[in-house]
């Protein structure tokens, strides 16, 4: 099943999902220092979420087919892990880079699912670098959406920008459409060749994360059967938004007051101001 909505309530209802996921990473924002555990982030996540939003953390008890359940309400993904670490006690110190994935339910059922790297203390130009270019891959799939674009054109987007910066695609993972259930069609590769692939419609809802490895792309999944690391433990980045293709192009809808902007390298593609304005194009 795609998740294509055309009714103005399931749009708000997406537009609404999609603030208060990027509403949690505005609020832990100023908690994210050295010093501070990844079990005590996620607590913070799961009563701003419970007490405040009144929203569900999607990943808690999480379980796919072939999984234990995901026993925490946030990922928190540090260095060399690319994608769903367990919040537990490891404590962020200076120099790392941590990625926050927030996945919320709305009191009506929607999901808004998003995610943002941040850097602790004095990190180096390399991780730097690996973030800024993470993002920037982000935001040039998010370039691409608009009815009649194909998946591949996206993945193509994305994939040249990392490789041309001497990084690596994860493939096990991806982007994916996203409504009144978690995760559903299509998948949304960050790798590929242009020309290739189903057409975007308007109405269609999905998600755009890249996970770029600093070294190779190869993975390692540990024995919680969760937590994903890098096989040559190289560094590895991520962002993510919810997106919604729009009759003209694209609207964002996991934005809030406190989203970091579009990079320079989309800005001339775009035009217009973000926030306040979440429809680009
Ligand atoms: N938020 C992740 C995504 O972007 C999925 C996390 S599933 C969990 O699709 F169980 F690990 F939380
Ligand atoms: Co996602
Ligand atoms: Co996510």
């Amino acid at each position: 099943m795609k998740s294509i909505f055309k009714d103005v309530s399931d749009l708000n209802g997406m537009r609404n999902a999609g603030k208060l996921a990027s509403e949690v990473l505005d609020f832990i924002t100023p908690f994210i220092q050295e010093g501070v555990s990844t079990e005590k982030i996620d607590a913070l996540c799961h009563e701003y979420m419970r007490d405040v939003q009144h929203t569900i953390p999607a990943p808690l008890n999480y379980q796919p087919p072939g999984y234990p359940p995901f026993p925490k309400s946030i990922c928190t993904s540090v260095n060399d892990v690319i994608c769903h670490g367990i919040p537990g006690e490891r404590v962020l110190k200076s120099g790392d880079i941590v990625n926050l994935d927030i996945t919320v339910i709305t009191p009506e059922g929607y999901y808004g699912d998003t995610s943002r790297m941040f850097l602790i203390g004095d990190a180096s130009i390399m991780a730097n670098r690996l973030c800024q270019i993470t993002y920037e891959c982000m935001w040039l799939g998010i370039a691409q959406v608009r009815p009649g674009t194909q998946l591949g054109d996206i993945g193509y987007a994305i994939q040249t920008h990392a490789e041309k910066a001497g990084y690596s695609v994860v493939r096990e993972y991806c982007g994916h459409g996203i409504g009144k259930v978690f995760h559903q069609d299509p998948q949304i590769l960050h790798y590929g060749k242009p020309g290739t692939g189903s057409c975007l419609e308007e109405g269609m809802t999905f998600t755009i994360e890249p996970m770029i490895n600093a070294g190779r792309k190869e993975i390692k999944t540990m024995p919680d059967l969760w937590t994903v690391k890098t096989k040559d433990r190289s560094l590895s980045a991520q962002w993510e938004h919810t997106v919604l293709v729009t009759a003209s192009g694209v609207e964002v809808l996991t934005v809030s007051e406190h989203s970091p902007h579009p990079p320079e390298i989309v800005k001339p593609v775009f035009g217009q101001t973000f926030p306040p304005s979440t429809i680009l194009i």
